[in-house]
């Protein structure tokens, strides 16, 4: 018998195809608290694609995602977020029209009773 919590966050063989293109073949991968992992891989090896499964941007095609051991799927960014899963994207997008709390705000601007943008 085993006492060892599961991983704060693994991946188990997951795949995903574009198409025909084979963007990710069988990534697993396990997170444990307090840890810093490196991530490496040649262009085009589905780095990119592994941690897009992980925050909820694609879903994949085979394999489990699991939280503290509970199996997930997140139709979404935004339910990845609520799971506590933050990614921080190399080239981000940034809104040239709008202000800098604006775009650090965006998609959970703080809102009030009528849901109207404070
Ligand atoms: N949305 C997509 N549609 C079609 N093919 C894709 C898509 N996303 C990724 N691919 C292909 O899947 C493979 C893996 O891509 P991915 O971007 O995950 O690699 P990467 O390891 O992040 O590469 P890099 O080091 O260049 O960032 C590549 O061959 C890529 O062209
Ligand atoms: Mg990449």
């Amino acid at each position: 018998m085993t006492t060892e919590k599961p991983p704060r966050l693994e991946l188990k063989h997951a795949s995903k195809s574009f198409g025909r293109v084979r963007a990710l073949g069988d990534g697993s991968l396990q997170l444990r608290a307090g840890e810093v992992h490196a991530l490496l891989g040649e262009n085009g090896a589905g780095k990119s694609t592994l941690v897009k499964l992980l925050a909820g941007v694609y879903q994949p095609d085979t394999g489990e995602l699991l939280v503290d051991g509970v199996a997930r799927t997140f139709a979404n960014p935004a339910e990845a977020r609520d799971a506590g899963l933050a990614v921080i994207y190399q080239e981000p997008t940034l809104f040239a029209d709008l202000s800098i709390a604006e775009n650090i705000y965006m998609g959970r601007q703080p809102r009030d009773r009528l849901g109207r943008i404070r």
